[in-house]
């Protein structure tokens, strides 16, 4: 379907489990998270959106001025467009408030959306997040949960950013869950069970 964002999208086989967003990290697509969509949840819709930032041929979520340097405008910019784009997709395919389930870039711009538009996301799971708005408004997400994963040796992000961001979210009311891997900025198996098991806790 011609939606606002190019995207991908699977329809659920096991229509009670929440669908989930995938939101790929920077350089990636729309079908690169959908082997780990069907890992951690089988049988959920899932919806995947690509990035329209492009950074040196690298499709982004938004904007940055170097690693790390957020344009904290195009953030907001984005992070409103996204949710739009979500509330279209639930609409087109009859889909309840997903889960997000981020990776880096992906991750970040989560994590702006549970802060500036709560009520697009039932949840979400940030892979290698840090915080995305330096000064965010105040968000309810009081009943959402949020799995933070970070790596110990990310070279990425300092670990203190993203116990910061597991900070900020449960200070605005999330059940939030943060674990810190003895791992770098890629996924392991670690992260796929941890979040697979996070998931299918949610009942
Ligand atoms: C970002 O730009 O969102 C972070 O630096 C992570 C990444 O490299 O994409």
């Amino acid at each position: 379907m011609n939606l606002s964002f190019t995207h991908r999208f699977v329809p659920a086989t096991a229509p009670s489990r929440p669908p989930l967003l995938l939101l790929h990290g920077t350089g990636g697509d729309e079908t690169d998270l959908l082997p780990l969509g069907q890992m951690i949840a089988p049988g959920a819709a899932l919806l995947s959106p690509r990035g329209k930032v492009i950074e040196n041929g690298m499709p982004r979520f938004f904007r940055r001025f170097a690693e790390g340097v957020f344009d904290e405008e195009d953030v907001r910019l984005r992070a409103t467009e996204l949710a739009d784009f979500i509330a279209e997709a639930r609409q087109a395919y009859g889909l309840a408030a997903p889960v997000a389930v981020g990776f880096s870039n992906g991750a970040n711009i989560a994590a702006a959306v549970l802060m500036l538009r709560p009520e697009a996301l039932a949840g979400a799971a940030l892979l290698r997040a840090m915080v995305p708005l330096s000064e965010p408004p105040t968000a309810d997400l009081a009943g959402k949960r949020v799995l933070v994963l970070s790596g110990a040796m990310d070279p990425i992000i300092p670990a203190e950013n993203a116990g910061r961001l597991a900070a900020m979210l449960k200070g605005a009311g999330a059940e939030v869950e943060h674990q810190v891997l003895p791992l770098g900025h890629q996924l392991s198996q670690m992260d796929v069970t941890l979040t697979q098991r996070w998931v299918t806790d949610a009942g």
